[in-house]
């Protein structure tokens, strides 16, 4: 399976997301790659940290992915790719190699204009490959009791797009890359984040 995570915008949780599936996913003794496609790199120290068994590979021109990801699944189980912010070629071409595309949303207007946009340039992938990759909306930082959350979830429901349960806003998950930790490897203080997280693990690799 290809997981792409993407957005217009940065900071809203792609590589938290995708380094915790990486991570999920080898847990479960699935033979993982983890493709860097941000040229910020966050995710590299704090995936090499952890210490688990997951290839790591750089790639940020877009032909590369197509190529990498092309020859890489035919061994591995399952490749993740953290995405750039931005509608870039790069991300365009996320979503024209993944069979599932996940876009991290934080609780604002802004995130959820930005999260429109991505969802058109999902849907103009879907046009040209029958319908794939399949894309869901993650709301992220949601603080249940503010009104904008309240508001985000009823707007991402009528996107069009599938919504998953998404995160709270947890001060585990910004400690996380820190600790050279998963929310799961935190202990007790993070006992609500590791829950959300891994309910959400397992509706992001549903089916
Ligand atoms: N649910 C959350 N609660 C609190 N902090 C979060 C949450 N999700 C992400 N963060 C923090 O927000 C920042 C941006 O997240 P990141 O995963 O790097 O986003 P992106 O990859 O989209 O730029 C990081 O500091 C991260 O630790
Ligand atoms: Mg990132």
């Amino acid at each position: 399976m290809i997981y792409g995570l993407a957005n217009s915008k940065g900071g809203v949780g792609k590589t938290t997301i995708a380094v915790h599936l990486a991570a999920w996913l080898a847990r479960k003794k699935r033979k993982v790659v983890f493709i860097e496609a941000d040229p910020q790199q966050s995710a590299s120290a704090w995936l090499a940290e952890l210490s688990l068994s997951i290839q790591l590979e750089r790639i940020s021109q877009p032909e590369s992915i197509f190529r990498r990801v092309a020859r890489l699944a035919t061994d591995a189980d399952d490749i993740v790719i953290d995405g750039p912010a931005g509608l870039s070629p790069t991300t365009r071409a996320v979503m024209l190699c993944a069979d599932r595309v996940f876009l991290p949303c934080g609780p604002s207007i802004l995130d959820l204009d930005a999260a429109g946009r991505a969802v058109e340039v999902l849907t103009k992938a879907q046009k040209t490959r029958d319908g794939e990759p399949s894309g869901y909306l993650i709301p992220n930082k949601l603080q249940k009791r503010a009104r904008l959350s309240r508001e985000m979830l009823e707007t991402s429901q009528t996107m069009g797009i599938k919504v998953l349960s998404g995160l709270s806003h947890r001060q585990s998950f910004a400690d996380a890359p820190g600790q050279a930790k998963v929310v799961w490897q935190m202990g007790a203080s993070a006992f609500i984040a590791s829950h959300e997280m891994q309910q959400l693990m397992k509706e992001m690799t549903r089916g």
